[in-house]
């Protein structure tokens, strides 16, 4: 089954035509409608309605996929109040904070959508000194943010890895205070590394690692990366980083070309087949400058879809997984000014208000209309503050705001 806007023959770049209600394959169709009874009587449908799926108790990979697929406005905030509610029985009210610093573009990769990739030669490289990274997670601390995230693209050379070493070992000591006795919590998000790097990372005191799988489909991750970059290199990473003692976190990307619901459905699959703490996913959004997105220019309709798919899939995996952390990511406030407090509504319970001086901001740009941009550090807190606020929730002050799921001594769920 194809995306919605796929099916609908909304290729990005064509001209816009009007969407047909969103329906099922037709082998999905076939498994919700019995067969015609012995006595020859007239068919009965039988769909499962989104409620019938709702009361269920554990969820299948079929029901994920049918509400994948929801686009009534009626069903979406049946899910969306389902998913909130799972949200405040499993973890809390509260909205954890990590400050995100993206310290370097350096990278080696050459990702095929994403805008700092080693091959877009317009990007003004830059790195963060180890003095600017210490100073802004000071700063983090004296927030009550309580934990930050060191981001940056890949480099895996020995300068690199003990710059990060060193800078995570200082942030350790120098934000030890009384609200924060352990300092500030450390999350990292610096791509694949070896698992001596991984070890070294977290003896320094980081704790929590990023890295996300993108997309679980070895055809789509294969036609989304140059053939040096595998999903099996990745796969290996995320064994490893818990392996070495990390809270692991991965995620996707939304409404890649020619993804579908399926996909999706396998993806929620994989967080719980791979024990993940957090997730970070959010819409893709094409970049011109890369050879995915080049030619892409969605139409409103696509980015609505998109964003409506985005939501769900939060929604969906707080269902599935129930206590593990999720970001609302930027990418849906880039396609929404709400895009946020959407995403926290729908299950999000994290969010990442940017430390990176504003001076560097536009040279992070994986995907454009990144928010943000221009604004100083303490506008972004002020503004998230207020995001929260504005959807009913507590704001998690000096605390690492660690997942439920990764402090449960046995985190296995039953259900599926
Ligand atoms: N659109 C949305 N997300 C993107 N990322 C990179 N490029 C894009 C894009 N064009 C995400 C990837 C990556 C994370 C750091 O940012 O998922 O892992």
């Amino acid at each position: 089954m194809k995306l919605p806007t796929q099916r609908a023959g909304l290729l990005c770049g064509t001209p816009p035509k009007p969407v047909p209600p969103f329906r099922h394959s037709a082998k999905l169709r076939r498994k919700t409608i019995p067969p015609r009874s012995k006595n020859g009587a007239s068919w009965r449908r039988r769909v499962t309605s989104v409620p019938e799926i709702l009361a269920k108790r554990n969820l299948t990979r079929a029901d994920i996929i049918t509400l994948l697929a929801v686009r009534d406005i009626e069903d979406m905030e049946l899910i969306r109040k389902a998913a909130e509610q799972t949200l405040l029985k499993y973890c809390s009210d509260t909205v954890h904070w990590r400050g995100l610093i993206e310290f370097s573009n350096e990278c080696r990769m050459n990702c095929h959508y994403c805008g700092i990739r080693c091959g877009n030669k317009s990007v003004k490289r830059y790195t963060l000194s180890e003095e600017e990274i210490v100073e802004a997670a000071k700063w983090c601390a004296t927030q009550g943010y309580g934990s930050v995230v060191l981001q940056s693209g890949e480099r895996n050379d020995e300068e690199s890895i003990s710059f990060v070493e060193r800078t995570v070992r200082r942030i350790k000591v120098e934000t030890v205070s009384k609200a924060l006795p352990l300092g500030l919590g450390i999350t990292l998000c610096v791509g694949e590394q070896s698992p001596e790097t991984y070890r070294r990372f977290f003896e320094a005191g980081a704790h929590r690692y990023l890295l996300r799988i993108e997309t679980t489909n070895r055809k789509l991750f294969e036609s989304i990366h140059p053939p040096s970059q595998r999903l099996d290199t990745r796969l290996a990473c995320l064994r490893s980083l818990k392996e070495s003692g990390f809270q692991v976190g991965t995620g996707v990307m939304i409404g890649l070309p020619s993804q579908t619901i399926e996909m999706l459905a396998a993806d929620i699959l994989f967080f719980r087949e791979y024990d993940i703490d957090m997730i970070g996913m959010g819409p893709y959004i094409p970049h011109p400058d890369t050879p995915l997105g080049k030619n892409l220019k969605p139409t409103g309709t696509e980015t609505k879809n998109r964003l409506q798919l985005g939501l769900l899939m939060i929604a969906m995996t707080r269902l599935f997984l129930k206590n593990v952390n999720i970001a609302a990511t930027t990418a849906l406030q880039a396609l929404d000014p709400t895009g946020r407090e959407q995403g926290l509504l729908y299950g999000a319970n994290i969010l990442m208000p940017q430390l990176t001086p504003s001076e560097h901001r536009k040279d992070y740009l994986l995907y454009p209309n990144k928010p943000c941009l221009g604004e100083d550090r303490s506008d972004c807190a002020e503004c998230l503050a207020a995001r929260i606020r504005s959807v009913g929730r507590k704001l998690g002050l000096n605390e690492w705001g660690d997942s439920r799921h990764s402090r449960k001594p046995d985190n296995k769920q039953s259900n599926c």
